[in-house]
C-alpha cells in the first residue's frame, strides 16, 4: 500500500483481453516490450492498474497463460471489485457504494424470463455483476426491455455490451469508469493525484474509461466496433483520445509516445544493448538490460563474441556472489562462465525472460538495493525467483553502467522441482 502514498508520474489504467494482452500474438512480443519499458522507466515512480471484465478466477487464469506484470491496483469484474497490491486487499468502501439500489436476486428473476440471454459460467457471476451471452443482432432490443423491467422493479442498473457477445448487468454506480473516478477521487483527497493518467481499452466495457475528465486515452487499433461507435457519438472531438495504429500493448506504447507521457522506447527495441547509454546511474534499467541480454544470448539473438562476454564480466564484481535459489553460493564470475556454454540453447524455441516489480532504494552514495521478480518461461513451463541485488557505481562511469556486487534469489513458486528450466541467475 505504501506505493500508493506518493504522486505517480504516470498512471496507466489498462484493460487486459485484446488490450494489454494480444491473444493472437503467441510470442507475446508486444506485451514483453511493454513490460520492459514499464520496469525500466516507470515502475519506481508510476502506477500500473489493470481493469478487466474478468472475475478474480479468470484473471488468475490469464496470469498463468501470459507474462503479465503485477499491477499496483487490480480492478476486476467490470469495475465491481477493486483490490490493492500483491495480496489483493479489497476496497471495502467501494463495496458499500455498490450496494446502493442493487439486488442481484431481482436481476436473476427478471433475466430468467428472457430466453435470448444465456448465463455465463458460474465464476463470472459476482456479487455486483450478473453476466450473459447474447447474439449481436438481438442485443440492442433486449437491453432496452431489460432496463425498463429492472427500473420497474426499483433497481438502478447499468447494462453493458462488450466484445459483440457479452452482456453485463451491474449497479448503476459500478463499471470501469466509475471505479477509476472513485480511485482518482481518493488520490485527490490524499493529495496524490497522478501527474497524468492514460486509459487503454478495446471494447464496450472500456468506453466509460474514456469519459473520465482529464485522462488521456488510447483505443488500440484492434478495438471493437461498439467502442469505435461510442467514440464517434460521444468523444470524437476530444484530442486526448486516440485510435492507435498498433495492436494491443504496442498501441499503449504508441500512445505514451504520442502524448509525450514519458519515455516510449522499450529496451526490447534496442538492438545493441551495450550501446544504449544511460544518462544517469539507473538500477532498474541495468536490471532490465542484463536479463534482456541473457534472453538474447540463450536465443542466439546476439553475436557470440568475446567482446560481449567481456562486457558481461565487467559488470560483475570479481568477488561478487550469487546465492542461487537452491541455496548454493557461487561467484558471479563462475555464473557468467556457465552462461558461455548456454549460448543458443534456446534458439528457435519459445523462451522468454522478464522482470517484474523492479524497485530500488539507494543504500549509500554509490550503492543501490534492488528488488525484483525474475521470470523465465520455456515452452509451457515457468519459473520465478524473488531477487535481491546490490549494485554499485563505485569506480565506474555512467557509460559503463553499474556493477553487480551481490545477488540473492528465492523460488517464487514450487519451481525447484521442475526439470525443463535450468536456472542460471
Ligand atoms: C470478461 C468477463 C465476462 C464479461 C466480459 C465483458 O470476459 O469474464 O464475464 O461479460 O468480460 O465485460
Ligand atoms: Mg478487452
Amino acid at each position: 500500500m505504501n506505493r500508493l502514498a506518493g504522486v505517480a508520474r504516470l498512471m496507466i489504467v489498462s484493460d487486459l483481453d485484446h488490450t494489454m494482452v494480444d491473444h493472437h500474438d503467441l510470442d507475446n512480443l508486444a506485451l514483453l516490450r511493454f513490460n520492459a519499458l514499464w520496469e525500466s522507466n516507470y515502475r519506481n515512480n508510476s502506477l500500473l492498474v489493470f481493469s478487466t471484465g474478468r472475475s478474480p478466477t479468470l484473471y488468475k487464469e490469464l496470469r498463468k497463460e501470459k507474462p503479465l506484470l503485477v499491477p499496483d491496483i487490480t480492478i476486476m469484474s467490470v469495475g465491481t471489485e477493486i483490490t490493492y497490491g500483491n495480496s489483493m486487499i479489497p476496497d471495502d468502501g467501494w463495496i458499500e457504494i455498490l450496494n446502493q439500489k442493487w439486488n442481484r436476486n431481482v436481476v436473476s428473476e427478471e433475466t430468467k424470463k428472457i430466453s435470448e440471454l444465456t448465463l455465463q459460467s458460474e465464476t463470472e457471476q459476482r456479487p455486483h455483476k450478473v453476466s450473459f451471452y447474447i447474439q449481436k443482432d438481438k442485443a440492442e432490443d433486449i437491453m432496452k426491455v431489460l432496463s425498463t423491467r429492472l427500473e420497474e422493479r426499483g433497481l438502478d442498473v447499468k447494462i453493458i455490451y462488450s466484445g459483440g457477445m457479452d452482456l453485463d448487468i451491474l449497479p448503476q454506480g459500478a463499471g470501469k469508469g466509475q471505479a477509476l473516478a472513485y480511485l482518482l477521487k481518493k488520490f485527490k483527497a490524499e493529495g496524490n493525484l497522478p501527474h497524468s493518467t492514460l486509459v487503454c481499452g478495446d471494447s464496450g466495457n472500456d468506453a466509460e474509461l474514456f469519459s473520465i475528465p482529464d485522462v488521456h486515452g488510447v483505443m488500440v487499433s484492434n478495438a471493437q466496433e461498439e467502442l469505435l461507435q461510442w467514440h464517434v457519438a460521444n468523444a470524437k472531438d476530444n484530442p486526448k483520445i486516440i485510435h492507435a495504429t498498433e495492436r494491443c500493448a504496442a498501441g499503449i506504447i504508441q500512445a505514451i509516445g504520442y502524448f509525450n507521457l514519458g519515455p516510449s522506447k522499450s529496451p526490447r527495441d534496442v538492438t545493441d544493448l551495450s550501446d544504449s547509454k544511460m544518462e544517469k546511474f539507473d538500477p532498474a534499467y541495468e536490471v532490465v538490460k542484463f536479463y534482456l541480454f541473457y534472453e538474447r544470448w540463450r536465443r542466439a539473438e546476439v553475436e557470440n563474441s568475446e567482446l560481449y562476454f567481456a562486457n558481461l564480466k565487467a559488470v560483475c564484481c570479481p568477488s561478487g556472489i550469487l546465492v542461487h535459489p537452491s541455496g548454493i553460493e557461487q561467484s558471479l564470475h563462475d555464473c557468467i562462465n556457465s552462461l558461455r556454454q548456454c549460448y543458443g540453447d534456446k534458439q528457435g524455441k519459445q523462451f522468454w525472460v522478464w522482470v517484474d516489480q523492479v524497485l530500488f532504494s539507494q543504500l549509500g552514495s554509490d550503492s543501490w538495493l534492488v528488488n525484483f521478480k525474475k521470470w523465465e518461461q520455456s515452452g509451457e513451463e515457468r519459473k520465478g525467483c524473488l531477487t535481491t541485488a546490490v549494485l554499485s557505481s563505485k569506480d565506474v562511469t555512467v557509460a559503463k553502467g553499474l556493477t553487480w556486487l551481490h545477488v540473492h534469489q528465492t523460488w517464487l513458486n514450487e519451481a525447484g522441482s521442475s526439470n525443463g528450466i535450468s536456472w542460471l541467475f
